[in-house]
């Protein structure tokens, strides 16, 4: 009984002189590795506020760029055309009808944006805007001017892929927006982008492209059509709106707006995005190296480290979870199949009704409307990065929406025959 007081007394003082010990043994191991880096810093000097070459930045943060060099393992870059034919007819007028293959690895965009059909690059300089870490200092150097400039005065300028610059500030290491697309579309919307906090920083940064943007008719700057929402349906209205069209489709006459890659608008609502979930969350996950853990920035499938991307959160297994994953694109692919063969069908049907005597010229506008409409959300989930996964209800939605209206294209077509 005297015993186990006693013992109960000593715990605390013991406890006490155990804490100041673990203590002081963090402190210094913390003050070491902070020492480290500032020795490794002085030796290294400051990274330039310009800098653009990631193996200058590697230097600084080796384990960082060896992950960053794995984007060099997502080599493959198939057709669009293979699983999605229809793609062919409905961009038919446009430089993507001539050729159109599926993103790869950041490292590749310079060597992928030469290999491009060159009827995809006669917007000109514009193109770059996405490809190269010099950009920010380009668009600097030459102001809106740049936006005007030829292909090839600014592609031949560049020597490096997507790299640290686009994403940090070289001094702090903090998140930054370095095009001003985006910061643009905020503003627009009363927003200021830098009042964002960390978690949406980690989407953000990759909202700077992947995101639908058009050329602006005559400054042809890259531009977010964002004043109405970020949603399809909000969009197109902005687009009709302007009355813009971005090409008449060369067999209806119809004109027709271009989605791209909308990623964030995409997830913007999604089960995820409410749940607080980023970009980075699942693009970008901890991994280990040796006893170090920093965020991958290997960009690809999570599907490929699902572990570290998805596990932490999802309790159910990983095998289950890849079955979910796989059910929710393949359902969205069948009905974006019947989707794109309907639309096809539309402008096959509008064609004909053009080139019949005795058409009802209202009706065939009707008619060309309605394919506007079919084909904008169709695209719209079309060419957008994981086969719905990002926002399962939603990608089904617009695909619904993209049905119902070449159907009403196709019936117009043939009434303005009758
Ligand atoms: C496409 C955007 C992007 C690019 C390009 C990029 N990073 Fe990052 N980086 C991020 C994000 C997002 C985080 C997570 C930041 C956070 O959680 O606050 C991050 C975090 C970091 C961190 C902080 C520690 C950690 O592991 O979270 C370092 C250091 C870093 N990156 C270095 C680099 C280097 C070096 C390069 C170039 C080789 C690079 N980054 C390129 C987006 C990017
Ligand atoms: C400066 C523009 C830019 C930024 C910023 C950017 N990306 Fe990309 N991303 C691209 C381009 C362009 C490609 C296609 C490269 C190619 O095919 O040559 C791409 C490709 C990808 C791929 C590979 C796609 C595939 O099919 O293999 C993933 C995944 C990806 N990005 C995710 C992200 C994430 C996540 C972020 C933010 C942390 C981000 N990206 C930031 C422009 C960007
Ligand atoms: C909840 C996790 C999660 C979040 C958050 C997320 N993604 Fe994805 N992403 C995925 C999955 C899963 C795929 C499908 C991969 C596959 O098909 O192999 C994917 C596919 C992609 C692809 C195509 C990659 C490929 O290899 O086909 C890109 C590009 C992409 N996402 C970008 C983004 C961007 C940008 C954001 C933020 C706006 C984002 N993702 C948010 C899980 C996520
Ligand atoms: C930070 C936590 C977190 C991470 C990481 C995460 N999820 Fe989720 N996920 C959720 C939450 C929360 C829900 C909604 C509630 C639920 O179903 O548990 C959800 C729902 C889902 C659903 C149900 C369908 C839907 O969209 O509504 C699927 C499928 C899914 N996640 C797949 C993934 C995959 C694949 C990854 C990795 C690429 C991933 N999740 C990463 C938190 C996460």
């Amino acid at each position: 009984m005297n015993k186990k007081i006693l013992s109960g007394k000593n715990i605390v003082p013991t406890f006490f002189f155990g804490a100041v010990i673990l203590g002081l043994i963090f402190f210094v191991i913390f003050s070491f590795l902070s020492n480290n880096r500032e020795l490794q810093r002085e030796t290294l000097g400051e990274i330039g506020a310009k800098e653009a070459d990631p193996a200058v930045w590697g230097q600084y943060y080796p384990l960082h760029y060896q992950t960053y060099m794995q984007n060099f393992e997502n080599t493959e870059k198939p057709s669009h055309f293979e699983t999605k034919p229809y793609m062919e007819k409905i961009y038919a007028g446009t430089g993507y009808a001539a050729e159109f293959n599926e993103p790869r690895g950041h490292v590749y965009t310079l060597e992928d944006i030469l290999a491009v059909d060159s009827a995809r690059k006669k917007t000109g300089a514009a193109c770059n805007t996405c490809k190269s870490s010099q950009i920010p200092e380009i668009i600097e150097r030459y102001g809106d001017e740049y936006y005007q400039m030829g292909f090839n005065e600014i592609n031949d300028q560049l020597e490096h892929p997507i790299a640290c610059l686009d994403c940090h500030d070289p001094k702090t290491m903090e998140l930054r927006i370095s095009r001003p697309a985006l910061v643009e579309a905020f503003a627009r919307q009363g927003k200021d982008i830098n009042k964002s906090t960390r978690q949406e920083m980690r989407s953000l940064v990759c909202a700077q492209c992947h995101v639908t943007y058009y050329f602006e008719k005559d400054t042809k700057k890259v531009t977010f059509p964002w004043d109405n929402g970020v949603k399809a349906d909000e969009i197109l209205e902005y687009f009709d709106g302007k009355g813009f069209t971005e090409w008449n489709h060369p067999d209806t006459g119809t004109g027709l707006a271009k989605a791209r890659h909308a990623e964030y608008e995409t997830f913007v609502g999604s089960t995820h995005e409410t749940a607080g979930l980023a970009c980075a969350d699942c693009h970008m996950p901890y991994v280990k190296i040796g006893n170090t853990k920093v965020s991958s920035h290997y960009w690809t499938s999570p599907l490929k480290n699902i572990e570290e991307s998805c596990m932490t959160c999802h309790r159910e297994g990983s095998e289950w979870l890849t079955e979910r994953v796989e059910d929710i694109q393949k359902k969205t692919k069948e009905i974006q199949d019947i989707a794109g063969n309907v639309v096809v069908k539309a402008i096959e049907e509008i064609k004909a009704a053009r080139e019949s005597s005795g058409v009802d010229a209202q009706l065939l506008q009707e008619a060309q409307e309605m394919h506007r409409k079919g084909q904008w959300y169709l695209d719209y989930v079309m060419v957008t990065n994981g086969y719905g996964f990002h926002n399962p209800t939603e990608s089904m939605n617009n695909l619904g929406k993209a049905i119902d209206y070449a159907h009403q294209a196709i019936q117009l077509a043939k009434d303005a025959v009758r």
